[in-house]
């Protein structure tokens, strides 16, 4: 099928890559020119584990271009919208104009029997909403939401084998001549047998937001037992490993630590919130705010033991931060913990030096205040404690004897509780995690 992919970031890169391997013809659009260009090169504007090899390989069988001209979507049977949804400045509520914007430039090129599917995560209502507009103009054009829940570090492989595919379209039904065209779209994936399931345009919405803030949800469960057990003096790690062991709850997304961030979670919980309230089903909800607010308590608490760590200051005090991007596998640093808590302690007087693989240069643009250094064994020369606050498998592999000899004082706190503090005390060093004696 010849398919366009509107917005080429996280998502939407990835998934023009994937349809192309699939098999289809597929042309890439965006508006910034310096994405589209690394793009026609084969080479990803972000970090994301094998994708530049896959831009490679479908790039040299010619089934994948990319332009900034929204005139290369004529003659596409499909169109996917993949644009960003951040959060609005200053609230809570999600900021639809990359979707609006990038639905009006597509609108002059539909031609009848062409299908528009958003993928970008939106409010539930904006589908439908789209789908009139798209329909004035174009009545013999169909809508359909069919949300992504890919997992960056994990993208390539989430598009090619997803877990499951939904299908939102007006009336819900099975029917819709739409559901046939997608088929064919995803006719790999379904041959595999990954299951797909057919909903109206608002539960296809619903589905996204629902699964995110559940796995938010799971994650600042565990964090509230995380605080209870450094109350109690109990260990949270084993806690998780008990209850996990329960089917009904499962292992999974229960590992204790600094908490969430990114360019999903955080910004999907508030906005759904704010959906609700503009639903007046806000009461259903107000939960989320807890979530948020156990999730934003980490980065304090983490603060807050470092200071105890240094001995009760963190004036002057040489702190080496080992991690940006809100989780290892990215560059992405939007929302990343290990940076909000870098810039806290640097504000409380600490003298801070953050370093990560692969996010630096992406850090140092939202905090450049912040010193940086590549070199793991550079960056915690003379250091009076160590936070792990991404783990990237260099950091989770780090040998206790040999850092003891690098570092001013073998101080240590483990802020995602991936390090066998057993080994680290026994090399001498003064260990904390989170929500563990
Ligand atoms: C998430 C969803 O998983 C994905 O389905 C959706 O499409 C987009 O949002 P992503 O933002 O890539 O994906 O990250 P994810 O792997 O979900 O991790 C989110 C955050 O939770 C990270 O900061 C991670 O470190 C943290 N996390 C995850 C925990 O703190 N504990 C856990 O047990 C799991």
């Amino acid at each position: 099928m010849k398919i366009s992919v509107i917005g080429c970031g996280y998502l939407g890169a990835v998934h023009a890559a994937c349809m192309a391997k699939l098999g289809h013809d597929v042309v890439g659009i965006d508006v910034d020119e310096r994405k589209i260009a690394a793009l026609s090169e084969a080479k990803s504007p972000f970090y994301e584990p094998g994708l530049d090899d896959l831009l490679e390989e479908v790039q040299a069988t010619g089934r994948l271009f990319f332009t900034t001209d929204m005139a290369a979507a004529a003659g596409c049977d499909v169109h996917f919208i993949c644009v960003g949804t951040p959060q609005k400045k200053g609230e809570n509520g999600a900021d639809l104009s990359y979707v609006d914007a990038a639905t009006s430039t597509l609108l002059p090129h539909l031609r009848p029997g062409n299908i528009v599917v958003g993928k970008s995560t939106v409010p539930v209502g904006t589908a439908a909403r789209l789908a009139e507009w798209v329909r004035q103009v174009e009545p013999l054009t169909q809508m359909m939401w069919n949300p992504e829940f890919l997992r960056e570090g994990h993208a390539v492989s989430d598009t090619l084998r997803p877990d499951r595919l939904v299908y939102g379209v007006e009336g819900g039904s099975e029917d819709h001549p739409a559901v046939t065209t997608l088929d064919a779209v995803y006719a790999s994936p379904l041959d595999a047998g990954t299951p797909r399931l057919v909903t109206d345009l608002a539960t296809a919405e619903l589905v996204k937001a629902a699964a995110n803030s559940f796995l938010a949800t799971k994650i600042s469960f565990v964090n509230a037992m995380a605080e209870v057990c450094e109350a109690s003096g109990a260990d949270v790690t084993q806690l998780a490993d008990a209850i996990g062991l329960d089917d009904r709850i499962g292992r999974k997304f229960l590992n204790a630590g600094v908490g969430f961030g990114g360019g999903c979670l955080p910004k999907d919980i508030r906005a759904f919130m704010a959906r609700a309230g503009e639903l007046g089903a806000d009461q259903a909800l107000t939960f989320l705010r807890e979530v948020d607010a156990i999730n934003m308590r980490r980065r304090t608490r983490v603060v807050e033991l470092t200071r105890e760590l240094c001995d009760g200051t963190l004036l002057g005090k040489r702190i080496t931060v080992l991690g940006a991007a809100f989780k290892p596998e990215s560059d992405d640093v939007r929302d990343s913990p290990a940076l909000s808590i870098a810039a806290q302690l640097q504000l409380q007087g600490a003298v801070v030096t953050v370093t990560d693989p692969k996010a630096l240069a992406n850090a140092a643009g939202r905090f450049p205040e912040l010193h940086y250094e590549l070199d793991t064994d550079k960056a915690v020369q003379r250091a009076d404690a160590l936070l792990l606050l991404t783990e990237w498998q260099q950091y989770r592999d780090l040998e206790p004897y040999a850092l003891a000899e690098l570092v001013g004082v073998p101080r240590i706190l483990d802020g995602r509780n991936v390090l066998d503090a057993a080994k680290w005390r026994a090399a001498g060093w003064s260990y904390r995690g989170l929500g563990r004696p």
